[in-house]
């Protein structure tokens, strides 16, 4: 979300707080876990705020940078960084692709409210899988893509020597169960201790040929009362419609049913799975 300051905006910020105090987290339905420390996103000038938003993809081609306003029982670091989108189709369901992967990141300072620490990443020839943009397919739903920042292990990372994620096709995961698996066999265990997510789709008709896409993944929405979203409501969740400079901003409900997206999908017509990722 863009700011300028304004009378108006001051309750804006008053209540995107409150948003970032509910909703600093993984996104919905998915098994990873975080504690409640903001994980602030930052893409140029554009922020991931509140939670969930909705960003255009062309503005997020280059690597985002972090702020960390508060960190509790601060670990002193080094922490890992991971960034992954939970819903690639494949097989006819929903798999996790790890989009970057990096240890050795570190704070620029210990945080407090009033001095956020940044966070520091290695050159990207030192990181195990460097950034790769959102690029969802054309017409599917939004898919999430959720940062979490993790302590290092104490016994160290280090990554199994078969990995190589320079191929693609090892950053695309069977499960999310297999992803977890993966994760402890590096030493990543337990909860993040702080996380975002945001949301990105490209609903571009470019298409030839036809394509289905498996339903979107359950994210506790109505229909299916797995776990419950971020407003504890169980069902509809809000994000802001793509928030880049000079666009107002439009609230879009999404829970409670597939219908609007299948919709969309239906219409849009899909490219073949081949040019279909991440
Ligand atoms: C971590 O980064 C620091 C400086 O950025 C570097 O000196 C150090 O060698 C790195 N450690 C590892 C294990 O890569
Ligand atoms: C890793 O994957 C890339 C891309 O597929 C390939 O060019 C490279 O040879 C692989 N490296 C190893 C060590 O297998
Ligand atoms: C999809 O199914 C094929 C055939 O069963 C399997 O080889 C492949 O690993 C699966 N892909 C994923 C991402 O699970
Ligand atoms: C949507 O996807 C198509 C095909 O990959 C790409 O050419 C286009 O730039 C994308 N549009 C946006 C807004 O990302
Ligand atoms: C709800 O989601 C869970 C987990 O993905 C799935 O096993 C279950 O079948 C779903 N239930 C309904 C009614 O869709
Ligand atoms: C979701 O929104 C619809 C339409 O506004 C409403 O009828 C429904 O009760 C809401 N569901 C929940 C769980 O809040």
């Amino acid at each position: 979300m863009l700011r300028k300051p304004s009378i108006s905006s001051l309750f804006a910020l008053a209540a995107t707080v409150l948003v970032d105090l509910a909703a600093s987290q993984p996104a919905p339905g998915i098994a990873l876990q975080a504690d409640s420390n903001t994980l602030e996103v930052i893409y140029g000038s554009n922020t991931v705020d509140p939670a969930g938003e909705l960003m255009p993809r062309s503005d997020l081609l280059s690597p985002p940078t972090f702020r960390l306003p508060s960190l509790p029982n601060s670990p002193p670091g080094p922490f890992i960084l991971l960034m992954l989108d939970s819903d690639v189709p494949r097989n006819n369901s929903r798999v996790p692709l790890l989009h970057w992967l990096s240890s050795n990141v570190t704070l620029s300072t210990t945080p407090s409210n009033s001095n956020p620490a940044s966070l520091r990443l290695p050159p990207e020839s030192q990181q195990e899988a460097p950034y790769r943009p959102p690029n969802p397919p054309v017409g599917d739903s939004p898919h999430a893509y959720t940062f979490l920042l993790y302590a290092s292990p104490a016994s160290g990372f280090s990554l199994p020597a078969s990995v190589n994620f320079s191929d693609i096709q090892q950053r695309v995961f069977s499960s999310e169960d297999a992803l977890v698996r993966f994760l402890g066999s590096a030493g990543i265990e337990g909860a993040a201790v702080a996380a975002n997510y945001m949301q990105v789709r490209n609903l571009s008709v470019s298409a030839t040929g036809t394509t289905t896409f498996p339903p979107p993944r359950a994210t506790g929405a109505a229909g299916n009362g797995t776990t419950g979203d971020e407003s504890g409501n169980g069902g509809n969740r809000s994000v802001e419609f793509e928030g880049s400079a000079g666009r107002r901003a439009v609230v879009l409900g999404i829970g409670g049913e597939g219908a609007f997206w299948m919709g969309v999908v239906g219409m849009a017509v899909a490219v073949g799975m081949a040019a279909v990722m991440l």
